[in-house]
């Protein structure tokens, strides 16, 4: 992707990283405070471009990185430019990728839920003309060597078929641990989260746990999803060879394909039983002794 203004001397590194002040690199000698203010309006021109672009190749219908975004935010960009693009003018990006800490709610293995604050990938885009080159990797892997992650502690985002593949032939990343929000995170996830993963005391009534995490796609939704425990994920990250429409649900971002399908009527019926039952729904059972059990089911 190439600009107006000199990408090269903006950005002296390869890999740029970025943070919510969106400042430029080391300040040189005799750099102005306009000429700081200058290079401020590139990046953030870079960032809102680089967003946009990543939100077409998704097939978002709005980018989920901007200038403003990433101000409002605590995320991370590492943006990566084309060195080899100087002889020809004033040099390219090639891609970025933009990591933050979220507080999320997901399930281990044995379907309890914790309660953590991991790493999450939340937007990776390396140009068209480019993909399939290794960019993607260098970028990861430098990312991965600074923010000193191991790739199984990592949370996706809602990732697209392409990252799946990525992350599968890269890191080996396949088989994922069900979950009831967007985001995908793969075996190995809880054996060593820093800090550790918090369990949340079991039992509690339904409308005290937050089924869903909250997503940076959300301000995407566009589409309603059955909400949760309809929507359960599937045990391999394989991407499908033709995915089905787009959907969305509470937390969830609507523009990659769904990740979850639907369970059956009876597998429902049985999750919903499960729920215990609201203290008011019990003191209405309780005061109502003759309502009949359809009844009594209908009122939890
Ligand atoms: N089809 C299938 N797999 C792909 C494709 C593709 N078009 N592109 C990359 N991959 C996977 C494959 O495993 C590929 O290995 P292979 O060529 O041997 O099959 C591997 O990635 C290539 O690795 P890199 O060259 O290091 O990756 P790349 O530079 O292409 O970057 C990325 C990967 C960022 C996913 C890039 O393909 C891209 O920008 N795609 C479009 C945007 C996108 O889907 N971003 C992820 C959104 S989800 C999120 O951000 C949470």
């Amino acid at each position: 992707m190439e600009f107006p203004f000199d990408v090269d001397a903006l950005l002296p590194e390869r890999i740029t990283v970025l943070d919510q002040h969106l400042r430029p690199p080391a300040r040189r000698p005799g750099t102005t405070a306009t000429a700081r203010v200058d290079q401020q309006q590139q990046i953030m021109t870079i960032v809102d471009e680089l967003g946009k672009a990543s939100a077409k190749a998704q097939h978002l219908p709005a980018p989920i990185t901007s200038a403003s975004r990433m101000q409002s935010n605590r995320h991370v960009m590492y943006v990566l430019k084309d060195t080899s693009a100087r002889p020809t003018g004033r040099g390219a990006i090639i891609g970025f990728l933009k990591v933050g800490y979220k507080k999320l709610f997901v399930l281990d293995d044995r379907e309890a839920h914790n309660e953590v604050e991991p790493l999450c990938i939340l937007d990776f885009y390396i140009h068209e003309s480019l993909q399939r080159h290794g960019h993607g990797q260098e970028l990861f892997q430098y990312m991965l060597q600074k923010e000193r992650v191991e790739p199984h502690q990592l949370a996706i985002d809602r990732p697209s078929q392409k990252l799946l593949k990525f992350l599968n032939k890269h890191y080996n990343l396949e088989t994922t641990v069900p979950q009831v929000n967007n985001f995908v995170i793969f075996e190995g996830f809880f054996a060593h989260q820093h800090p550790p993963a918090r369990k949340l005391p079991p039992k509690r009534a339904e409308g005290d746990i937050k089924p869903y995490s909250s997503s940076d796609r959300e301000f995407l939704k566009v589409a309603v999803e059955p909400p949760w425990p309809l929507n359960r994920a599937p045990r391999r990250a394989t991407p499908q060879a033709h995915p089905p429409p787009r959907s969305s649900s509470l937390g969830n971002s609507p523009e990659r394909g769904p990740l979850r399908p639907f369970v059956p009527e009876q597998e429902l019926l049985r999750s919903l039983r499960l729920c215990p039952p609201h203290p008011t729904a019990r003191l209405l059972l309780a005061t109502d002794p003759g309502g009949s059990p359809t009844q009594r089911r209908r009122t939890r």
